[in-house]
């Protein structure tokens, strides 16, 4: 098996100051990437309170031998996103991978969201993932190996209290598959991960958890688990694009969204749907929605 070798690569991690960011950034920085370590250090739900872990797992970099260099601007601005592709040029010469990791949390039942709160989860998660990689977008090209890999969660299929949450991680989903046709002329590859990992976010989340999942996430699930697949999607070698990797505990799956083999009647009317819902509803022989991909025209 050959190794996966980052030496004179570039990787943007944002959000990785904590958790499974950190984790992707001392992976990546102990194969050689240098790192642009990211992350505006505040707290989990999004506001701010002074802490600089960018600086810290730099620190830890440095310290072991590697490269990297600390961002603390957010990702929800296109100023933010743009000053730290802007720290990735100026301190390393370009960018060959970008991970959108950033991400807040919270839980809440819907109907008591603000118009904010919900603007705050689509900037972070959404916006944040755009713009960081439309502003590196040039980089990755030139690259020629060019790769995005973006963070989404399971909640995107619906999960109690995270409206919010989950509908952003939805949007990131959508994203990675839009981004992924966008890239196709310029060898540029963009998956998606849906991690599970013993973090900060999973004390939020313990509450709406089945009883003892909270303590086994804790006990099973380390940041170090989910990183290696990150790593290889940000690998020149990742042959795949537009896929969803479910990534936990030493667990690694893939996420389809596919088309039922379901029923052909030109005769169509309400009725016939309803009587022939089973059939329409049978998985069977699942097709994986593809990609679809723009006609690359010469000249
Ligand atoms: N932990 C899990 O089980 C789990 C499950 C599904 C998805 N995720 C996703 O994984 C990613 C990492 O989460 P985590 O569990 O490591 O949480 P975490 O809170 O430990 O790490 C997230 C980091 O993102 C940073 N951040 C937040 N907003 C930012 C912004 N605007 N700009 C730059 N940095 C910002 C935070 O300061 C924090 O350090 C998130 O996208 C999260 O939604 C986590």
């Amino acid at each position: 098996m050959t190794k996966l070798d980052f030496t004179g690569r570039v990787v943007v991690v944002t959000g990785a100051g904590r958790g499974i960011g950190r984790a992707h950034a001392l992976l990546l920085a102990a194969r050689g990437a240098a790192v642009v370590v990211n992350d505006t250090g505040g707290a989990v739900d999004g506001s701010l309170h002074g802490e600089n872990p960018a600086a810290e797992v730099v620190d830890t970099i440095t310290a072991a031998g590697g490269r990297a260099v600390a961002s603390t601007a957010s990702v929800a601005t296109e100023d933010g996103a743009q000053s730290i592709i802007d720290t990735a040029v100026a301190e390393f010469g370009g960018i060959d991978a970008v991970i959108n990791n950033a991400g807040i949390y919270s839980l809440c039942s819907w109907d008591r969201i603000s118009a904010t709160q919900y603007q705050e989860f689509l900037d972070v998660h959404y916006l944040g993932s755009l713009f960081v990689s439309r502003a590196a977008w040039p980089y990755l090209a030139a690259s020629g190996r060019g790769r995005i890999v973006n963070t989404v969660s399971g909640a995107m299929l619906g999960a109690p209290d995270m409206v919010h949450y989950g509908s952003a991680k939805g949007a990131v989903f959508g994203l990675t598959r839009s981004l992924a046709v966008a890239g196709h002329h310029d060898g540029i590859k963009v998956n998606a991960i849906a991690p599970g990992a013993d973090t900060r976010m999973i004390d939020i989340a313990a509450p709406s958890l089945p009883p003892g999942t909270a303590e086994y996430i804790k006990t099973s699930m380390s940041p170090d688990l989910v990183a290696p697949v990150a790593a290889y999607l940000a690998h020149e070698d990742c042959t795949v694009t537009g896929e969803v990797l479910s990534v936990a505990g030493g667990g690694v799956s893939r996420i389809v969204v596919g088309y039922t083999p379901g029923i052909t009647d030109t005769a169509l009317t309400p009725e016939v749907i309803a009587a022939r819902l089973e059939e329409i509803m049978a998985i069977g022989d699942l097709q994986a929605a593809p990609l679809i991909l723009p006609v690359v025209t010469e000249g």
